[in-house]
């Protein structure tokens, strides 16, 4: 006998078929230890729904699509940049400021000098933002410690809110991030200490389940982003990159050969960039909030990525520097408006591809069998509407694992 079953529902699944969406009219979703038991239309059910469920739900005709994914967030940080907001509001741009010792350097300091605690406690308000727009599993980087200790300590705290809140984590070592001001005009010597202590001792501890680098030029070059991936490699970890933010260097391709994850941002991404993303399988993950947020002009190659066969996933890049943003649903509205996806596209984006940028297709990102019961019910009439408002959640629960994660439904 099952857990729990869902009616009353129409079905978004999200699986690639014929119906958009993977939709399923009058459909239902059996939940069993957690996981999706059965899923189809209901009349296909093979029996009364009291004689196959301890519990049976009505959804109201609601619609229901899988739990959100985050699946490139700096969540974990100290400080905020509301200043050099200001400046940039005055003139200055972000690669100006970088330069200067600002943007990232100074949340390096903050993050440096917060606890654990209050590392914990800022970034568990941000993620209530997240889970209550119906985000059931993120990803979170570190990145703002850039010495041993305070990038263990940020992902410590990722690995903390995974354990103490109802959301899957995914931790990413993004000590390659910025070069830490003891180490000024020394980055090849910072990058061999990365690779010999910083990561590894990370590792050690169970903290990482995939790195990053920052391959930019205000970031590291491909030659030292290489030395990265070496390093993941020699540790079984697989790699993603910050990749063609801020100008072409090549990182997509660099990133492909070392079979990434993901390569994420892409604005300046080549067609051979592209071309070989496609061929390794390497997600492209887009921030439409940090092309928002820097006013880019540059759009990254839609047309090109779906020319390629390339799998667009979408993602906040939670961070106080060029996305401080904490609504899934936003990202999901400027996609389809900045970068012209189609809203199953921002759709699969926030789910089964960012599923894939994490490599947890196989567990996430769908309605299937066999997957976590993470879903969400929502107060639409079509899934459409999930990429078309601005502002309001229209989230009525959301569930993680089978279990609800507020008492009663929102209307
Ligand atoms: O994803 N591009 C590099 N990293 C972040 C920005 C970090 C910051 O400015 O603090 C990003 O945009
Ligand atoms: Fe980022």
């Amino acid at each position: 006998m099952w857990d729990t079953l869902w009616l009353d529902a129409h079905l978004a699944s999200m699986t690639v078929g014929e119906a958009p969406y993977g939709a399923i009219e009058d459909g239902a979703i059996a939940v069993e230890g957690g996981r999706i038991a059965w899923v189809g239309r209901r009349v296909d059910l093979p029996g009364r729904p009291e004689a196959l469920a301890r519990e049976v739900r009505s959804c109201g005709s609601r619609w229901i699509t899988p739990g959100l994914i985050d699946c490139h967030t700096h969540i974990v940080h100290g400080g905020d940049r509301a200043h050099e907001f200001e400046l940039r509001l005055k003139g200055a741009r972000y690669e100006e400021i970088a330069r200067a010792g600002g943007g990232i350097r100074s949340t390096v300091a903050a993050t440096r000098a917060a606890s654990e605690a209050a590392l914990y406690e800022s970034a568990r308000r941000r993620i209530a933002d997240l889970q209550a727009e119906g985000v059931t599993t993120i990803e979170i980087k570190s990145g703002y410690g850039l010495d041993r200790e305070s990038e263990a300590r940020m992902l410590r705290v990722a690995r903390r809110l995974g354990a103490t809140l109802p959301l899957t984590v995914r931790t990413t070592f993004l000590g390659a991030h910025a070069l830490p001001p003891e180490f000024d005009g020394r980055a090849d010597a910072f990058i061999e200490f990365l690779c010999q202590d910083i990561l590894p001792s990370a590792a050690a501890e169970g903290l990482v389940d995939a790195v990053d680098a920052f391959c930019e030029r205000i970031g590291f070059t491909l030659g030292q982003t290489r030395k990265v991936f070496e390093a993941a490699r020699g540790l079984g970890l697989p790699v993603k990159l910050h990749a063609e933010q801020l100008s072409d260097q090549g990182g997509a391709v660099l990133a492909a050969a070392y079979g990434a994850l993901s390569a994420d941002h892409l604005e300046y991404l080549s067609e051979a960039g592209a071309r070989a993303m496609a061929a390794a399988g390497t997600v492209a993950v887009l921030l439409p909030g940090a092309f928002y947020f820097i006013r880019e002009t540059r759009l990254p190659p839609v047309d090109l990525l779906r020319r390629e066969g390339v799998r667009i996933a979408l993602a906040t890049d939670c961070n106080p520097g060029t996305s401080p943003m904490t609504s899934i649903l936003l990202v999901l509205n400027m996609a389809a408006t900045l970068f012209r996806l189609t809203p199953e596209e921002a759709l699969a984006g926030v789910t089964r591809e960012a599923a894939a940028a994490l490599g947890l297709g196989a567990s996430h990102g769908t309605l299937e069998v066999g997957k976590a019961a993470d879903f969400v019910l929502w107060n639409i009439t079509r899934p459409a509407e999930l990429a078309y408002r601005i502002g309001g959640n229209p989230a009525a629960l959301a569930v993680r694992g089978g279990q609800p994660l507020w008492p009663a439904m929102r209307s």
